[in-house]
């Protein structure tokens, strides 16, 4: 094992954490505040690759490996989990999803633009009454030959108000249970297609969070993507990838609390030193430290499995599953080593806090990844 980065990871490390540091942190309290989707910087994150990296160069994209995903992740979301959302969305639910079971007609038409940020693409599988348990889809895509006529609601759609192109998932036939179910391809504008109020929400408020409504939308049969019949297995994969990049996520958001709480116990004093000195901040920074190191190990765990050909099922369920848990307690402690500045907007920590809790909802609940993890195991 070698837990050294190759000199090209260090590089694409370096670029991401300085576009981060220079471009992502001016703003990002306002973007949080106005619920800003940050189309200028999806624009320039486009320009520097990190829409389509792991996408091969001659659909537009970076052609990285997992690892510089899951690097780039890391040093964005210590910054602004917003922005990083839209990253993983577009990379490992759309990009991926159509490199690996879209037809060539499809890669050609959507992800060429995908990849270099030309295009923003949003993944479509909740549902009001099917969230964890996806299976359960409502929303229906009648064959009618020639194309199919899509009917239903989708909601918490990350990039929903402002994606071009949407991968929506809806049963064919209800009788094959997950067999009847596919994965289409809906563009923005298309009519019966629309788009509902956006949420107000807790954290990664910079990211644009719609209910969608499909009614009677056309959607023709090429825009099916894969065999009849293979739209659950597809997410089901495709979602695995993304639980990669939210257990990244997850780990910057804690980098980031953790860079923070650094610096302020360095430079705060009380009891005539600075708070680092007191072991009641020097243990919390310690524990900080020791987690989101194994958290690191498994998040690079499961980007390697990825990389290697492994199945990474169940290592992507247990980064998500560790890291997110991470998050959310470094970002509680770090507020806390704030005191009452960590309760102030100015200081970060309050929004990295905000923001981790989704890690612990989106792309599977933790009690999902259980459901995976435990499964997994006992098949051993
Ligand atoms: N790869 C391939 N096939 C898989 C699979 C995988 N990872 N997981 C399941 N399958 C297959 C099973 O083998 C099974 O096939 P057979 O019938 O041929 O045996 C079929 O799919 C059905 O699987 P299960 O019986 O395991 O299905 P289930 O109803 O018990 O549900 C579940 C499984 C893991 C709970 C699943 O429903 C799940 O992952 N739920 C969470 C959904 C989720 O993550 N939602 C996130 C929304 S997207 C999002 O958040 C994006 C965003 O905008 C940020």
């Amino acid at each position: 094992m070698d837990f050294n980065l190759s000199e090209e990871h260090m590089l694409i490390r370096d670029a991401a954490r300085d576009f981060a540091q220079t471009v992502l942190l001016p703003g990002v309290i306002e973007r949080d505040d106005k619920q800003h989707f940050p189309d200028e910087l999806v624009k320039q994150m486009g320009e520097l690759g990190f829409m389509g990296i792991m996408v091969d160069p001659k659909y537009g994209g970076s052609g990285m490996d997992t690892i510089s995903y899951v690097l780039i992740m890391e040093e964005l979301s210590k910054i602004d989990a917003s922005a990083s959302v839209i990253v993983s969305v577009n990379n490992s639910l759309v990009c991926y999803g159509l490199e690996n079971y879209g037809s060539e007609d499809q890669k050609q038409k959507y992800l060429t633009k995908l990849a270099t940020g030309e295009f923003v693409g949003a993944f479509c599988l909740s549902e009001p009454e099917a969230g964890s348990d996806a299976t359960s889809q409502k929303t229906t895509a009648i064959d009618k030959g020639d194309h199919y006529v899509l009917n239903g609601t989708k909601n918490w759609i990350t990039s929903g108000g402002r994606a071009d192109i949407y991968i929506v998932i809806a049963q064919t036939d209800r009788d094959k249970g997950s067999h009847g179910i596919n994965a289409f391809l809906v563009e923005r504008g298309t009519e019966g297609f629309h788009i509902g109020p956006k949420e107000d929400k807790l954290g990664i408020r910079g990211s644009d969070t719609h209910t969608l409504q499909f009614n009677d939308v056309i959607v023709p049969k090429e825009n099916r993507i894969g065999p009849n019949g293979s739209g659950f297995r597809f997410a089901m994969k495709t979602l695995s990838g993304g639980r990669i990049g939210i257990a990244a996520q997850a780990l910057g958001i804690a980098q980031g609390a953790y860079e923070f709480a650094i610096k302020y116990s360095k430079e705060r004093k009380a009891f005539g030193t600075e708070i680092c000195n007191h072991q009641a901040i020097a243990f919390k920074l310690a524990d900080m430290y020791s987690e989101i190191e194994a958290a690191r190990l498994l998040v690079m765990k499961a980007a390697k499995d990825k990389d290697l050909g492994n199945n990474y099922d169940r290592s992507s369920a247990v980064a998500k599953l560790y890291a997110s848990k991470v998050a959310m307690d470094t970002t509680v402690e770090a507020v806390q080593i704030h005191g009452g500045n960590g309760f102030v907007k100015e200081y970060h920590v309050e929004r990295l806090m905000r923001d981790a809790k989704i890690t612990q909802i989106y792309e599977g609940t933790s009690e999902i990844q259980k459901i995976v993890i435990s499964r997994s195991i006992l098949r051993d």
